[in-house]
């Protein structure tokens, strides 16, 4: 009998999962496996919203952001009559696996029904890098580029008139993408959960690099969450160092857009181990690219490694960009 496989997006949407769905399908599609999509993610599942995938072609897909099969939040997952439900539809379909992108609640998620019997493998996909399986999440290097574009383009106006300008970078708790952002637009300040600084902290070294540097534009950038209102944040630096200071607020526009070259292949590359690993009959795993390589780890395990530690580096753009 033909093995039935389905994939789903869950969570935070991201560029490359488009990429990811279309390698999954493909590749099941070369090793004799029959695919399908579940739309919006695990509430779809719940809703019997499972079509076989060569209804749909996954080609038209590979250059565009987003997710096709769309995302969802769905808080109910986490009850385990509601997980009964989804094991149902998949079990009615003949389906006995399932690939799921996303992040750890998504993982979470993976795991439970693994835990039910299902056979399950995951695909990292956020925007935040905030799974330490992998070095790089599908969807990060794709918001870093956008993040680096909207950067440059402040710095152009930051410049034409002598202000410094925060800006909000997305990413939830984790500061990978203000962290690599700093790295690439030479912002003078780069700051994460790691490194908070108070508004006096923060004017202190704008002083510094307008008056004893002679520099008309001073970039901030600062991970979301960390201030609760980033115009006042603004206004206090300027109150302090005397230089005239906006805000503006990334936001959703990190999300969307074409996912880059690097995300498309990294993205292939882990559709295409996912696929093999269940076609081993394995399950209950998470898949990463480490150290160069694509691999993968029990979703347990991928969900207890520690974050890495950027310390040294957020002292190094920060101690880089401001000389
Ligand atoms: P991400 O996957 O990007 O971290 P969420 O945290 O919103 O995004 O998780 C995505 C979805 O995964 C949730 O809306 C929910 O359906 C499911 N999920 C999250 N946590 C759990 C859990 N503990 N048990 C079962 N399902 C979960
Ligand atoms: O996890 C991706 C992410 O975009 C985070 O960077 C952000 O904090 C969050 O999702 C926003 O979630 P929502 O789309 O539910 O507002
Ligand atoms: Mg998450």
């Amino acid at each position: 009998m033909t093995r039935k496989i389905a994939i789903l997006t869950s969570g935070g949407d991201a560029p490359g999962m488009n990429v990811a769905i279309r390698s999954v399908v493909k590749q099941a599609l070369a090793l004799g496996i029959e695919p399908f999509l579940i739309f919006e993610g695990y509430k779809g599942l719940v809703e019997n919203k499972i079509f076989p995938a060569q209804n749909f072609n996954v080609d038209d897909y590979i250059s565009r952001g987003g997710s096709f099969i769309y995302s969802a939040r769905f808080p109910e997952f986490k009850k385990e009559e509601i997980r009964k439900l989804a094991k149902k539809n998949l079990s009615d379909q003949g389906i006995d696996s399932l690939i799921v992108i996303g992040g750890d609640g998504t993982y979470q998620g993976a795991q439970k029904l693994h835990e039910l019997g299902i056979k399950t493998v995951c695909l990292p996909g956020t925007i935040d890098n905030d799974i330490s399986s992998t070095d790089f999440t599908i969807g990060f290097d794709s918001a870093l580029n956008t993040i680096v574009e909207a950067v440059d383009k402040i710095r152009d106006t930051s410049l034409s008139h002598a202000r410094c300008y925060v800006v909000e970078i997305m990413g939830n708790l984790c500061g990978d993408l203000t962290l690599y952002a700093g790295f690439a637009t030479g912002a003078e300040v780069v700051i994460t959960p790691q490194n908070k600084m108070s508004p006096e902290e923060i004017a202190t070294v704008v002083k510094k690099q307008t008056f004893e540097k002679n520099k008309r534009s001073v970039l901030i950038l600062t991970t979301e969450h960390l201030y609760e209102n980033l115009k006042n944040l603004a206004m206090e630096i300027e109150k302090i160092s005397g230089v005239e200071t906006r805000s503006s607020i990334l936001g959703y526009i990190q999300r969307g857009g074409k996912p880059s070259a690097f995300e498309r292949v990294l993205a292939t590359f882990m559709g295409i181990k996912a696929v093999e690993l269940i076609f081993e009959h394995k399950s209950g795993l998470a898949i990463g690219f480490k150290e160069g390589k694509i691999k993968y780890f029990p979703i347990l395990e991928a969900l207890s490694i520690d974050k890495k530690d950027h310390t040294k580096k957020i002292t190094q753009v920060n101690k880089i960009n401001q000389k």
